[in-house]
Parts: structure tokens; C-alpha cells; sequence
């Protein structure tokens, strides 16, 4: 009988991606994927430690296998990803009953961590560096059309927040030629939309050593680079730092014609004493400057942030000088979260820790003023024609969801097949997605 895997994912887009990596791992071993546990062979779980409702969620999760493991011992459980890597040993004295713990930098072990397990019991593999970069797996694809391309990994920052440079280490990029040969790749089986993934994409590539550049970034090359394969038509890419942001690459997203006009741009607060205390080297006026700037070069650029609520030692003013940078900014969309202590972080053992009432108190005030900019931002385009990507079914029966270059979901009562690109007239608005009718259809793929 074939052997079935179900992966579930806690996380950020480079977890989505190492669950794709892992999921082509098991392919590549004859596996298939199922939606059901009881029909699984081996369940992975793979786990985010950026927030900290992930490890909730993850021994939630534990508990409620522990009674298929009971029935079925042959089944095995692997914990993967970021939680993995920072709470190994915890995880294998919460939850004995898994079989893997594997951290982020061990992917390409798997299959043999897998085979161990089955003869000699629990397995855990949290070193802490690969030579395999993990793109050199491969990759299960959850989308046909848009794919997730890695481009570095790790971060050379310490935002004092921050459990991402303790878990994935220091920056390493991949070379421009193998992210190409990838992207060349995807573009011949028709993906026609990339997402280049970093922590920190624009210092992608001070940590390679090229002839004549070593210790630069190289991202702007690298938009050029990618801009240049035939059958992509969209680029984005995640996350910027603010404090990297050089003028050449905003260069290369005004000059390359398939860089989306989207920038996400995270802000995390718009105190300076809160910035500083977070160890983000930007200051709100330089902050508020560069967006102007980008804004200038790029018509039409939509802008979403990151927003943390409740810092340690964030006072009422401060969170005030945050709102008053919202007001300015005007971001289209913003992922605000409430502050919480990663142990192992600077931030963790600061005094001052905000109460939790307080928190929730100024989140909800934060999100209002957001939802209003949001809504305002989005009625600015009813009346606007935009080229839009089809992504998949709508939620009514006929409807379809598409997405703009700018990132905006715009909702279509047509049925158009996923992969089409079409022109859409915004006909209304909300805070979150657009209402469109089609006014033509530019290509439809067949996928
Ligand atoms: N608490 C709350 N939010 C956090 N983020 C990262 N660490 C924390 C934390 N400890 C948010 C930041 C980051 C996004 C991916 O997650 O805003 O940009
Ligand atoms: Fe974390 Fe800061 Fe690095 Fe982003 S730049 S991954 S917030 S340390």
C-alpha cells in the first residue's frame, strides 16, 4: 500500500516553503500527500517561533496525536522548523512520543533521520549549519502558478524582539546562478509569479564573495537578473529592512518591468526610544523620509508594514508617535501584532514589560486606525482598470479571486480559470479586498 504524509505548517512564508521542501523529501521517496491523519504514515509539524501562540499550538497539536501514536506505533512524528531547532530538547521531554525533532538547517536528512527512527527510536538533528542550502531540495509545490524562491537564509541582524537569528543563524545566500536556474525552471512549467524569500532580501549577497563586489548586497542585481527570465511576469519579494534599503534598489523596482509595485516595509514601531530600545537602526523621520522617497520613484506603489504593540518599556506616548506615523504613512495594509517575550531574546528579560490588558487595549486602537487608512487607500481605486493575476476560486459558486500587482485581492463574479491574467475595472471597495468586473481577458493558460 502507498504511504501517505501530512505536513502542517505553523508559520511565516519560509516555513510554507521548508514544508514544501519536505514534502518533495517524501515524494522523492515514494510517499503522497493526505489531508487526514489517521491515513498517515508520518506527520510532520513543522513550527514557527516567531510568536508565541505557535508552541501552543504545536503541543496542542502533540497532545492530540499522542492517542493515533498509542494505536498505531508504526506511526511517525517529526517536528520540524524553527521550534525545532530552539526547543529540542523540551520538545523530546514534552511530547516523548515523537520520533524527529529537526531543526532548520538539517532538511536534507530526513529520509535517513526517518529510516534511524524506525530501528533505533527517537531521532533529533538540530545542528547548526548545512552545506545543502535548502533550495538544492526538492520541492512540492503547493501552487502552480506563483512559486516561493528562497534567496537567503538566516539574518545578520539582532532586533532585540527578534528569535530568527538565533534560530536560523547568520545570512547565506544562494548564488545568483542557481536562484536563476530556478527561476528559469518554474517559469518552463509555467509559473508565471516569484516571491524571492529572505529575512532580510536586501542584504542578499554581502556574505558571497564575488570578484570585484565582495561585501556588497547584491539584490538589485538580482531583481535585474531574475527580471530578465522569459515567462515571469510578476516579481515580489520579503522582507526588506529599512535600515538596507538602498537607493539602487528602488532603482531596479522602478526600472525592471515585472518587479510588482508592492513593497513590504516593516516599520515595527514608530517611537525613536522604542526603535532604539529594539535595536532597529532607522529612526521614524528617516523612516517616513524613504517611504517618500520610494513613493516618488514608484507611482502607484502600495506600501504594508509590520507593527509590534506593547514593546518592554512602551509607554502611552510612545505608542502614541506610533499611531502618528501610522496617520502619516498611510500604509495600504499592515500585520500588527502584540508584543510577545521570545526566550533567548534581549527583549524577554527587559523590565518593563507592558500588561496585557494594556497591550490589547492599544492593538484595538491601532487596528481601527489602520482598518480606516486601509479602507480609504482601496476606495481611492474604485473607478481604476489593473491587471490582475487569477489565483484561484472565489467563495461563491462562479467567482473568482485575483490579486493586483499592487497585492490588493479584488474579488470578480466570473469564472476564470486560475493562471489567467485579466484586466479588471475596480467597481468597490472594503478594507481588506476590492470588487472588480472584468473588462478583458489577456491570456488564459492552460494549467
Ligand atoms: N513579538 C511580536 N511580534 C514579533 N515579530 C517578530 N518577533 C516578534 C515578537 N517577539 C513580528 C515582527 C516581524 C514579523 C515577522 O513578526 O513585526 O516583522
Ligand atoms: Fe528578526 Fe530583525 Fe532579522 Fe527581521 S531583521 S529577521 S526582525 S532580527
Amino acid at each position: 500500500m502507498e504511504q501517505k504524509y501530512l505536513i502542517r505548517t505553523f508559520g511565516c512564508q519560509m516555513n510554507e516553503h521548508d514544508s514544501e521542501r519536505i514534502g518533495g523529501l517524501l515524494l522523492s521517496d515514494g510517499m503522497s500527500p493526505t489531508n487526514d491523519a489517521a491515513d498517515a504514515r508520518v506527520i510532520v509539524l513543522n513550527t514557527c517561533a516567531i510568536r508565541e501562540n505557535a508552541d501552543n499550538k504545536l503541543y496542542g497539536n502533540l497532545g492530540h496525536l499522542k492517542p493515533l501514536k498509542d494505536r498505531r506505533p508504526d506511526l511517525k512524528i517529526v517536528v520540524a522548523g524553527c521550534l525545532a531547532q530552539k526547543d529540542q530538547g523540551l520538545i523530546q521531554r514534552k511530547a516523548p512520543w515523537v520520533d524527529v525533532v529537526i531543526g532548520t538547517h538539517a532538511l536534507p536528512n530526513l529520509l535517513e533521520l526517518l529510516r534511524r527512527a524506525e530501528i533505533e527510536g527517537p531521532q533529533m538533528d538540530v545542528r547548526e549549519y548545512t552545506e545543502t542550502f535548502p533550495s538544492a531540495l526538492p520541492a512540492a509545490r503547493a501552487d502552480d502558478v506563483r512559486a516561493w524562491v528562497s534567496v537567503a537564509v538566516g539574518c545578520d541582524n539582532a532586533c532585540t524582539f527578534c528569535i530568527v537569528p538565533l534560530v536560523r543563524g547568520p545570512q547565506r545566500s544562494r548564488s545568483i546562478g542557481e536562484i536563476l536556474a530556478e527561476v528559469q525552471d518554474l517559469a518552463s512549467r509555467g509559473v508565471t509569479e516569484v516571491t524571492l524569500l529572505g529575512q532580510n532580501v536586501n542584504t542578499y549577497g554581502r556574505d558571497l564573495t564575488v570578484p570585484g563586489s565582495a561585501r556588497r548586497p547584491l539584490f538589485a542585481r538580482l531583481l535585474r537578473e531574475v527580471d530578465g527570465v522569459t515567462g515571469i511576469r510578476r516579481i515580489r519579494f520579503t522582507s526588506p529592512h529599512p535600515h538596507d534599503f538602498t537607493s539602487d534598489v528602488i532603482d531596479a523596482m522602478a526600472g525592471c518591468e515585472h518587479v510588482c509595485e508592492h513593497i513590504h516595509f516593516p516599520l515595527q514601531s514608530g517611537s525613536d526610544r522604542v526603535l532604539r530600545a529594539m535595536r532597529r537602526s532607522y529612526r521614524r523621520e528617516r523612516y517616513l523620509e524613504w517611504l517618500a522617497r520610494i513613493r516618488s520613484a514608484i507611482p502607484g506603489v502600495a506600501v504594508s508594514t509590520d507593527i509590534i504593540v506593547g514593546f518592554p518599556g512602551e509607554t502611552e506616548r510612545d505608542f502614541e508617535d506610533t499611531l502618528d506615523v501610522v496617520g502619516r504613512a498611510t500604509f495600504d495594509s499592515a500585520y500588527t501584532f502584540q508584543y510577545s517575550p521570545r526566550p533567548g531574546t534581549r527583549a524577554a528579560t527587559m523590565e518593563d514589560q507592558v500588561p496585557k490588558d494594556v497591550v490589547q487595549e492599544r492593538f484595538d486602537r491601532l487596528l481601527t486606525l489602520q482598518e480606516r487608512v486601509s479602507l480609504e487607500r482601496n476606495r481611492a481605486q474604485v473607478g481604476r482598470t489593473f491587471e490582475v493575476l487569477v489565483e484561484g476560486e472565489g467563495k461563491r459558486d462562479g467567482s473568482t479571486q485575483a490579486r493586483t500587482r499592487t497585492n490588493r485581492i479584488v474579488h470578480l463574479a466570473a469564472p476564470l480559470q486560475r493562471g489567467t491574467f485579466a484586466d479588471v475595472r475596480v467597481t468597490a471597495a472594503s478594507a481588506h479586498h476590492l470588487t472588480g468586473e472584468v473588462v478583458s481577458v489577456q491570456e488564459a493558460l492552460v494549467v
